[in-house]
């Protein structure tokens, strides 16, 4: 089986040795070094260049290199019936809820304080009187993980999601009403929805107006469920104060962009959780093996739900 990597601008070479470590029997191409398109049996691809899909007349699954598969399902030329995957391992979903777990927690309890006080010597003990209230706008691997995260250090979480949920462990909530009612109820909301049509722009004046004073912004899912203007002017009044992104809709953020030095906004530059070489290659070789036995590549897309 032939096996394209096309991820343009990445060094893959510790993903390609992984994988031939794994399945020695592999054909492992890297773009551009595609050979005949035509015998590509299976891609992972992330960003990848425009006009590539219609080269690969073979293909019988593709598969993000990530999470997030909105790159593949707005590409004109993807086949109608060919299978989509993605790949969303422990290690990302874990990495993910690390970053979410320390700033938050770094925030609520105000740790950039401290330095200060310890170049002026001053002994200042302080530290919050309750922990911080977490509102997960997306429950799936990700939003599942961050939430079990939570948990475990005793921090009230909440959830929003697509359709109603039997989740037992945290209150879930759907519809708008859900939505609206979680934004209120948050001191952190976060946003870890895959972009779809139902979720582009959500992070809106109408949602920030149902956001308590104080409360804090985290966009961790894509820049295009940001309504950029709005959390502006959100931001001058003061709901929510602060933003923390890690997604912007252009990458990397200009820099004339305003979040570069706005006060009220902190940026990552999207690396809240990146796919590592190790746990890629055991996802890519898994999918492979699937494709290879008839079955969906790993984490198919829904395509009734658009992602
Ligand atoms: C990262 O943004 C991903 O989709 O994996």
């Amino acid at each position: 089986m032939i096996l394209l990597i096309c991820a343009p601008g990445r060094d893959h070479s510790g993903l390609v040795q992984r994988i031939g470590q794994l399945a020695p029997d592999l054909d492992v191409r890297v773009w551009p070094e595609v050979g005949c398109p035509q015998a590509v049996d299976f891609a992972v691809v992330w960003k990848h260049p425009a006009g590539l899909l219609r080269e690969l007349t073979g293909l019988k699954a593709v598969s993000s290199l990530g999470a997030g598969v909105e790159h593949l399902l707005n590409d004109p030329d993807l086949p109608p019936n060919l299978p989509v995957g993605r790949l969303v391992g422990p290690r990302l979903a874990a990495d993910m809820a690390g970053y979410l777990v320390a700033q938050i927690l770094g925030d609520w309890r105000r740790l950039d304080r401290f330095p200060h006080h310890q170049r002026r010597k001053q002994w200042r003990p302080w530290a919050p009187d309750r922990p911080p209230q977490v509102g997960l706008l997306g429950f799936g691997r990700m939003g599942k993980r961050a939430a079990q995260a939570f948990k475990a250090l005793k921090v009230p979480v909440a959830a929003w999601r697509r359709g109603a949920g039997t989740e037992a462990s945290i209150p879930l909530h759907h519809d708008r009403q859900g939505l609206e009612t979680l934004a209120g109820w948050s001191d952190y909301l976060v946003c870890l929805l895959p972009l779809t049509d139902h979720t582009r722009g959500i992070l809106d004046q109408e949602l920030f107006r149902r956001m308590k004073p104080d409360s804090v912004l985290i966009n961790v899912g894509r820049g295009e469920h940001l309504v950029e203007k709005d959390l502006l002017d959100a931001l001058a009044k003061n709901r929510p104060s602060l933003a923390i992104l890690d997604v912007f809709g252009e990458e990397p953020l200009p820099p004339q962009h305003p979040f570069w030095t706005h006060p009220a906004v902190r940026i990552t530059p999207h690396c809240a959780s990146l796919t590592q070489p190790e746990e890629a290659a055991e996802l890519i070789v898994a999918s492979v093996r699937r494709v290879q036995a008839g079955l969906p590549p790993l984490d198919p897309v829904q395509w009734e739900f658009g992602y």
